[in-house]
C-alpha cells in the first residue's frame, strides 16, 4: 500500500466516524489560535497605552485582557488535546479490535506463519504509533497552522515589510527540521523490527525456562538478552537523538533569525518607519511562532512512524483466510458419519515434498478406525484435514458422500471433537476449560464428564477443586491430567466424529485402561479416528491404515497386517509391544 492508500483506509475505517469530535477539536484550536494572535497584539496597546501615553484606564484593563487571553488559549488547548487524545484511544482500540477478529479466524497456517511475539508487537508498539498519527498529527496539523496563521497577521498588522521578512525566513528553518523527519521515518521502522525480535525472544525465554535450566545455558541466554535489549536500546537512543538534533539546529537559525530581525527594524525604527510598541508587539508574535513552526516541520516524523506502523497493521487485518466458504455451500447433513479421503494430496509448504501423497481413507460410520505409523509420517496432518483447519491441495474428502469443501465450515466443525497431541488449555478455572465445548453445560454435565475422563480424583485435590486456575497452558497439571481434561472436554461436545491424536499418550498404563473404558463409551457407535501408539487401542479398531511417509501403506486388522504388511510387522515388534 503506498501512503495515500494508507490514510484513506485509516480515515474511511477509523477516523471518519469521530468527524464531529475531530471538528469541535479544531474548533478549539481556533479559540488557541485567536488567543495565541490576541496575546502578541496586546503588547502594542499595553506599550503605547500605559508605558508611552500613561494611560489610566487601560492600565487595568489590559492586563484583565491578558489575563482573559491566558486562560482562553489554556482551556483551550486543553479541550482541544483532551478530545483527541480520546479519539486516538478509540482508534487504537478499533485497530486492535479489528487485529484480534482476523486473527481470531484467521487460517492456522497464518498463525503458524509468524511468531506470536511479532502480533504482540503489532498489537501494542505499532498500533501506538497509528495512534499518535491520529491524535497528535490531527491536532498538530489544525492547531499550529491555525496559530501560524494568527501570527503572522498580527505580523503584517504590526509592519508588513518585517513580516515579509520573517516569512522569507520561516522555510529556511522549517527545512532543516523537516530533514531529520525522513531519517527518524527509517530508524523507527528498524527500532519496530528490533522490538518485535525482542518479544519473540522473551516469549522464548519464559516457555523454554526449564530447558534453559537443564542445559545450564543461562549464560549463553543472559548474552542473548543482553544483545537483544541492547539493540532496541541502541535504535531508541538513535530516535530520541534524532529528534533532538532539531534542537540545536532550530535555537541557532532563531538566533540568526532576530539577530537579522533586529538589524532590519532598528533601521525601520531610526527611518521613523515603525513605532517601539509595533516592534514589540511583532517580536512576540515571532517569538511565539517558533513553536507551530517547529512542530509542523517535524510533523512528518509522526506522520510517517504512523504511517509505517499502519503499513504493517494493515495487511494483518486485510489477511485473507484461504479456508473460506463459498456461496451455495450445504450445512452438513451427517447420517451415518462414513469419512472418505479420494486421492488427498497436501503440502504445508510450496517449496516442499508433498506431505500427504494420494492418501486414499475409508472411515466407516460408527467404527475405530486408527492410523499407525512412524512419527513424521502424516498421521496428525490426516487428522487435522478432517474439521479442514488446512485444506488439500487435491483429491477430495467426504463425509456421507458429501465434500467437506462444498459445506459449511461452521455445519462441519460442529459434528467434530478433537483432542490433540499437544493438549493446551486456557488460563481460566477447571470448569471453564471443560465447558469450553458447550458454554451452556450445567454443572452435573460437567462433573459427569471430568468423572467419565478419571479427571474428578485429580481436580478434587486442587485447592479450588472445579473453580482452581490452572494457569497459562495449564502449567500447574501433569500432562496426563491435562490429557483427561482435553478428553472430558472432548466428551462434552458430544459430538459425531471424535478425532484423537495420541489422546492418551501421556497416560501410565494403569490410568490409560481405566480410561480405555471412558474412551469406549466416549466413541460407541461414532466415527472414530485414532492416532494409536499401544497395541490395546490397536486392537480394538475395526479397522488399522498403515502411514509411512505421507502415503497409505497397508490397510486391514491386526492379524491380517501382522501377516501382510511388513512395515507393520516391524513397527508392532518395535514400537508397540513395547508399551
Ligand atoms: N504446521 C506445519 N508446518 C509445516 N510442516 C509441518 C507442520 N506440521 C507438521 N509438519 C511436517 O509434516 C510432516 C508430517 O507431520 P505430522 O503429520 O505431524 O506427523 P505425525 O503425526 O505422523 O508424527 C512432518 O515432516 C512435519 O515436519
Ligand atoms: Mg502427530
Amino acid at each position: 500500500m503506498n501512503n495515500i492508500d494508507v490514510l484513506k483506509r485509516l480515515y474511511n475505517d477509523y477516523t471518519k466516524k469521530f468527524i464531529g469530535k475531530i471538528s469541535l477539536s479544531v474548533f478549539f484550536s481556533v479559540l488557541v489560535a485567536g488567543s495565541t494572535a490576541l496575546i502578541a497584539y496586546l503588547l502594542d496597546p499595553a506599550i503605547k497605552k500605559i508605558f508611552m501615553e500613561k494611560d489610566q484606564t487601560l492600565i487595568l484593563i489590559i492586563p484583565i485582557f491578558i489575563i482573559i487571553a491566558f486562560t482562553a488559549k489554556g482551556l483551550s488547548l486543553y479541550f482541544a488535546k483532551v478530545i483527541m487524545i480520546s479519539v486516538g484511544e478509540e482508534v487504537k482500540k478499533d485497530v486492535q479490535t479489528d487485529m484480534m477478529r482476523t486473527l481470531i479466524k484467521a487460517d492456522t497456517q497464518i498463525i503458524d506463519d509468524k511468531h506470536t511475539g511479532k502480533f504482540i508487537g503489532h498489537l501494542t508498539n505499532d498500533v501506538g504509533m497509528i495512534n499518535n498519527l491520529i491524535s497528535v498529527a490531527i491536532l498538530n496539523i489544525f492547531k499550529d497552522s491555525l496559530t501560524l496563521i494568527g501570527l503572522l497577521i498580527v505580523m503584517f498588522y504590526q509592519n508588513w515589510k518585517l513580516a515579509l521578512l520573517a516569512i522569507i525566513m520561516i522555510p529556511l528553518a522549517s527545512a532543516a527540521a523537516k530533514s531529520l523527519g525522513k531519517r527518524i521515518g527509517k530508524v523507527s521502522t528498524e527500532a519496530m523490527e528490533k522490538a518485535g525480535a525482542l518479544h519473540t525472544y522473551l516469549i522464548e525465554i519464559f516457555k523454554n525456562h526449564k530447558i534453559i535450566k537443564i542445559f545450564q545455558r543461562e549464560d549463553y541466554e543472559k548474552v542473548r538478552t543482553e544483545k537483544s535489549i541492547k539493540e532496541l536500546m541502541e535504535k531508541s537512543k538513535k530516535i530520541a537523538v534524532v529528534f533532538v538534533r532539531a534542537s540545536p539546529i532550530m535555537e541557532t537559525l532563531t538566533g540568526i533569525m532576530i539577530a537579522i530581525l533586529i538589524y532590519y527594524s532598528g533601521k525601520l525604527i531610526i527611518n521613523n518607519e515603525l513605532g517601539i510598541n509595533n516592534f514589540f508587539s511583532f517580536l512576540a508574535a515571532m517569538m511565539l511562532a517558533y513553536q507551530p513552526v517547529r512542530s509542523l516541520a517535524t510533523l512528518n516524523i509522526t506522520v510517517n512512524q504512523g504511517l509505517a506502523a499502519a503499513n504493517r497493521v494493515l495487511p494483518v487485518i486485510d489477511q485473507k483466510n484461504k479456508i473460506i466458504e463459498n456461496e451455495g455451500d450445504k450445512l452438513l447433513n451427517l447420517t451415518k458419519g462414513n469419512i472418505k479421503f479420494v486421492n488427498v494430496d497436501f503440502n504445508y509448504n510450496v517449496n516442499q515434498p508433498e506431505t500427504l501423497k494420494s492418501v486414499n481413507l475409508n472411515l466407516s460410520g460408527g467404527q475405530m478406525t486408527s492410523l499407525v505409523g512412524h512419527s513424521g509420517a502424516g498421521k496428525s496432518t490426516m487428522l487435522n484435514l478432517i474439521p479442514r483447519l488446512y485444506d488439500r491441495i487435491s483429491g477430495d474428502i467426504l463425509i456421507d458422500g458429501t465434500s467437506i469443501y462444498k459445506t459449511k465450515i461452521s455445519s462441519l466443525r460442529k459434528y467434530i471433537s478433537l483432542v490433540s497431541q499437544d493438549t493446551t488449555l486456557f488460563d481460566d478455572t477447571v470448569r471453564s476449560n471443560i465447558a469450553y465445548a458447550n458454554l451452556d453445560a450445567t454443572d452435573e454435565d460437567i462433573v459427569k464428564v471430568a468423572k467419565l475422563s478419571f479427571s474428578e480424583e485429580f481436580i478434587n485435590k486442587l485447592p479450588n477443586k472445579y473453580d482452581t486456575i490452572i494457569g497459562e497452558n495449564g502449567v500447574r497439571l501433569s500432562g496426563g491430567e491435562k490429557q483427561r481434561l482435553s478428553i472430558a472436554r472432548a466428551m462434552l461436545k458430544n459430538s459425531k466424529i471424535i478425532l484423537l491424536d495420541e489422546a492418551t499418550s501421556s497416560l501410565d498404563a494403569e490410568t490409560e485402561s481405566k480410561i480405555q473404558k471412558a474412551i469406549n463409551l466416549l466413541t460407541k457407535d461414532r466415527t472414530t479416528l485414532v492416532i494409536a501408539h499401544r497395541l490395546s487401542t490397536i486392537l480394538n479398531s475395526d479397522k488399522i491404515y498403515v502411514i509411512d511417509n505421507g502415503s497409505v501403506i497397508g490397510e486391514g486388522k491386526h492379524e491380517e497386517l501382522i501377516k501382510n504388511s511388513e512395515v507393520y510387522k516391524n513397527f508392532y515388534e518395535k514400537q508397540i509391544r513395547k508399551n
